[in-house]
């Protein structure tokens, strides 16, 4: 018994934006992208596609799947770095928009682990009320947050969300557990300033503007060698050995973090959904966005073992198992 998924959904901004059309904002080309990242095209959103109207769009569908109404929900998470205002947060604004109006509902932020360190949260509350039904989003417009003129960065970033239903249910199926970890210490290699303080003492002296700075290189090591720890600390806590996973969902950052984690871990490539070449990296929405995905081809069947990792600005990284 335990917290189960009873029902997924994702939405992506109708715009698809290709390398070749990077190739005409920035000094850049479709073989650089593809080959060191792995992606071919991503999803902009425009008007009517703030984080709040993707996320609730891929709620709706993930509510229809589970087939309980938006009234049957108890708590909204979204986890996002790109809400369209501080306050009030996303979650609210989702719950406006689908008329939960019986739900609480708050945003958390841990980048792009904010699917995973969000769902635990949700597994927790349903532990300690298993009458609970829970919303769980990962949403972001990260276009809106990205330097146009950065070539560093610009490609690698896509829109949308993905979202799960989450309710308690008897039998074997649900979350195994979680192992999430986080270190401030090493924030300034990935992170994004706020919009400028009006305290004019508070104000940072050179601040870049609220757009995504990364160290790519130093990124890169830390993301592979943290989600390798992560998920080989899961399966030790849980006494589940490697070939026992099913499917492995991974945080959809670049092709070449994913080979390299597969190939540290020893994973056959067949067993790690990749979509990374569609949408590029959509930082908290690319596990639900996968893993609804997965869901939708029929990649996962029940008694499935699922793992999720990720890893993001914090730095923020973890693991989770699902048994489906
Ligand atoms: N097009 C063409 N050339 C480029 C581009 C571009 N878009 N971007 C950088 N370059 C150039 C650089 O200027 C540099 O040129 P130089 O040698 O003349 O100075 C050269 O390419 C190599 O740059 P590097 O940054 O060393 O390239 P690298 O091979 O490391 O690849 C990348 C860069 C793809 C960002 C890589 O470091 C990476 O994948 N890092 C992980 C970062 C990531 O995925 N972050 C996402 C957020 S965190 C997360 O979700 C996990």
């Amino acid at each position: 018994m335990g917290t189960a998924i009873l029902g997924t959904g994702s939405y992506l901004p109708e715009r698809v934006v290709s390398n070749q059309d990077l190739e005409k904002i920035v000094d850049t080309s479709d073989e650089w992208i593809r080959t060191r990242t792995g992606i071919s095209t991503r999803c902009i959103g425009g008007k009517g596609d703030e984080t709040y109207l993707l996320a609730a769009r891929a709620a709706v569908k993930a509510l229809q799947m589970a087939e309980l109404s938006a009234t049957e929900i108890d708590l909204i998470i979204v986890a996002t770095i790109s809400s369209h205002m501080l306050m009030p947060s996303c979650a609210c604004f989702v719950q406006k928009e689908i008329g939960a109006d019986r739900a609480f509902a708050f945003d958390i932020n841990a980048a792009c682990s904010g699917f995973v360190y969000a769902l635990d949260l949700a597994d927790k509350y349903i532990q300690a009320d298993p009458s609970k039904k829970i919303l769980v989003i990962g949403a972001e417009t990260l276009s809106s947050r990205t330097n146009w003129e950065d070539r560093n960065t610009c490609i690698l970033f896509g829109d949308g969300a993905g979202a799960v239903v989450l309710g308690h249910v008897e039998g074997s199926r649900g979350v195994i557990g979680a192992k999430l970890f986080s270190d401030g210490k090493l924030w300034s290699l990935l992170h994004m300033h706020t919009a400028a303080s009006c305290n004019s003492e508070l104000l940072q002296a050179a601040s870049p503007g609220v757009h995504i700075v990364m160290e790519g290189r130093e990124v890169f090591k830390y993301a592979v060698k943290a989600m390798e720890e992560a998920v080989l600390a899961l399966l030790e806590q849980e006494q589940i050995a490697l070939d026992a996973i099913r499917l492995v969902i991974p945080h959809q950052a670049n092709i070449r973090i994913l080979n390299k984690l597969v190939e540290r871990l020893g994973i056959g490539t067949e067993k790690v959904f990749i979509n990374v070449q569609k949408y590029g990296n959509t930082s908290a929405a690319s596990i639900p966005i996968a893993l609804d995905e997965a869901n939708r081809e029929s990649r996962v069947q029940a008694g499935d073992i699922i793992l999720f990792c990720s890893f993001g600005g914090g730095f923020t990284w973890g693991a989770t198992l699902v048994r489906w």
